[in-house]
């Protein structure tokens, strides 16, 4: 079987950040490794009246890092074509319509259409109503739907949201995007999970004492404050990112390890999440905003930004899950801009041994050393670094007989991470593939805003007393709170 995939992209917000900054590179790097070849075009389209030459312009830039050779370059870019498009005026979709039915034949698309919703999710409905309106959709190939975050702010408007799409789209035909399932090592829990018998039997409450999810970022809003302001760390990463990856470390094992399988298992997971009252939300979620520094402006003060914002810039909680497995697990979540550093984390804690043979005067060299042992630690380390760590404990190096931890260390090597793709690159891949594994589903986004949304209510109904930690640090020192008043401290510190 060939491995071209043969598809017409109309991107709507084709002038924006997110295209140049993701989109046009991916869809490159497919070119390049043969995924895409002669029979693929794309149409941008935004409000800015740019011609196809100003376009190509902006492809062949957004490609720049990538020293390509020009010459492919220029080819490449040859598929993309700029249209000027009002997504509420009817009118445009006929121009659309024609375009692609042109491009269709030109290229020998064979029906086949992916729709990309680069843009704010308010024109989602009649994006969608439109398409099907106008009949942009083909009888004869696929019709696939990609959709960027966020998506809805609370549950009602995810499924206010949903409901307009499926108004034209069956759920098989909507790609949500969370760029973290596209992560090389988030797709990798599956593999550590189910591949190891060491880890899947332990993979539960008898020797699991906590797991702790780090999505540490080192910068602070930057252009997207705007956006942000209106979002809060809660919605921009613990609803999905954060959701997501949670899924699939506690889900059970999928029957097959197919798309409709995994989803049966991350649903189940999701839907097992204890649900807070409003009255625990406090002793169950702390809330940050980074205050300033030096030169490093509080989050009150950036650009866009009111100086009476109450925006979260950081969470750290505490989800429970109410089922068999993981009765009795704290899993702790941490999330914030302009913390310490840049990367993303999973430790998981096992319980120590039931008894320590060694805590005894007799065996030990001297008083300091270590009479207690440390709990084995499983790291999954996502970014930067892309491997894992298992923390055990050995005999000390010498006379006598003290116990110290020592780490047992995997990590892909820079240049083999380098060369495999990134997480847009992955999934427009599975989009073209028609697999959408590694995208929300409807039922999962759900019940992820129903455990998001009395977080939220109740944070919006009390003042909070912000800005409340330092950039640099892990954020405020009620994170660590969190976890010392249940006996636990952060594995990864300042
Ligand atoms: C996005 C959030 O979904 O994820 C951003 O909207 C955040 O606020 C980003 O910076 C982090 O992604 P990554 O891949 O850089 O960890």
């Amino acid at each position: 079987m060939s491995k071209e995939k043969i598809a017409l992209f109309t991107i709507f917000g084709g002038t924006g950040d997110l295209a140049q900054r993701k989109l046009y590179p991916s869809l490159f790097k497919l070119y390049q490794k043969g995924y895409l070849k002669e029979h693929f075009a794309v149409i941008g389209t935004a409000r800015r009246p740019w011609t196809n030459e100003h376009y190509h312009g902006v492809i062949t830039d957004s490609l720049a890092s990538l020293n390509a050779d020009p010459a492919t370059v220029a080819k490449f870019a040859g598929h993309f074509y700029y249209q000027s498009h009002d997504v509420t005026d009817a009118q445009h979709y006929v121009t659309l319509k024609q375009l692609s039915e042109k491009l269709d034949a030109q290229y020998g698309l064979q029906g086949n259409r992916i729709f990309y919703l680069a843009m704010a999710p308010n024109f989602f409905g009649t994006i969608a109503q439109h398409l099907r309106s106008e009949n942009i959709l083909t009888p004869n190939g696929f019709n696939r739907v990609i959709i960027e975050k966020p998506f809805g702010h609370d549950f009602e408007s995810a499924k206010e949201l949903n409901d307009q799409l499926t108004a034209t789209f069956n759920e098989n035909q909507i790609y949500r995007i969370d760029h973290y399932l596209g992560k090389e090592m988030i797709q990798n829990i599956s593999a550590i999970r189910f591949g190891n018998n060491i880890w899947e039997s332990l993979w539960n409450n008898r020797y699991i004492s906590n797991v702790q999810v780090t999505l540490s970022e080192k910068l602070g809003v930057e252009e997207r404050a705007v956006y942000y302001d209106n979002s809060g760390a809660l919605r921009d990463m613990v609803q999905n990112h954060i959701l997501q990856i949670l899924s699939l470390l506690t889900m059970d094992q999928p029957v097959e390890f197919t798309e409709k399988d995994i989803d049966v298992e991350k649903v189940k997971a999701l839907r097992s999440l204890r649900p807070l009252k409003p009255e625990e939300v406090a002793t169950n979620f702390v809330r940050g905003q980074y205050a300033a520094d030096g030169d490093v402006k509080a989050y009150r003060n950036e650009d866009k930004i009111s100086p009476d914002s109450n925006t979260d810039t950081f969470v750290a909680g505490k989800v429970m899950i109410d089922n068999f497995r993981w009765s009795g697990v704290p899993f702790y979540v941490r999330t914030g801009k302009r913390l310490a550093d840049k990367f993303t984390r999973i430790d998981v804690v096992f319980k120590r041994p039931i008894v320590n043979i060694f805590n005894h005067d007799d065996v030990r060299e001297n008083d300091d050393a270590a009479t207690s042992l440390a709990p084995n630690v499983l790291t999954i380390n996502v970014e930067p670094t892309e491997g894992v760590e298992l923390r055990m404990n050995a005999k000390a190096l010498g006379q006598g007989f003290a116990t110290t931890p020592v780490k047992l260390n995997f990590a892909h090597d820079a240049a083999a991470t380098a060369n495999s793709p990134e997480a847009y690159e992955r999934l427009l891949h599975d989009a073209l593939n028609g697999d959408a594994t590694n995208f929300t589903h409807w039922k999962e986004v759900a019940y992820s805003w129903k455990f998001v949304d009395v977080i939220q209510k109740y944070w919006d109904e009390h003042t909070p007393d912000f800005p409340n930690y330092r950039p640099g640090s892990m954020g405020p020192d009620a994170s660590d709170e969190l976890l010392r008043q249940d006996g636990h401290e952060w594995i990864y510190k300042e």
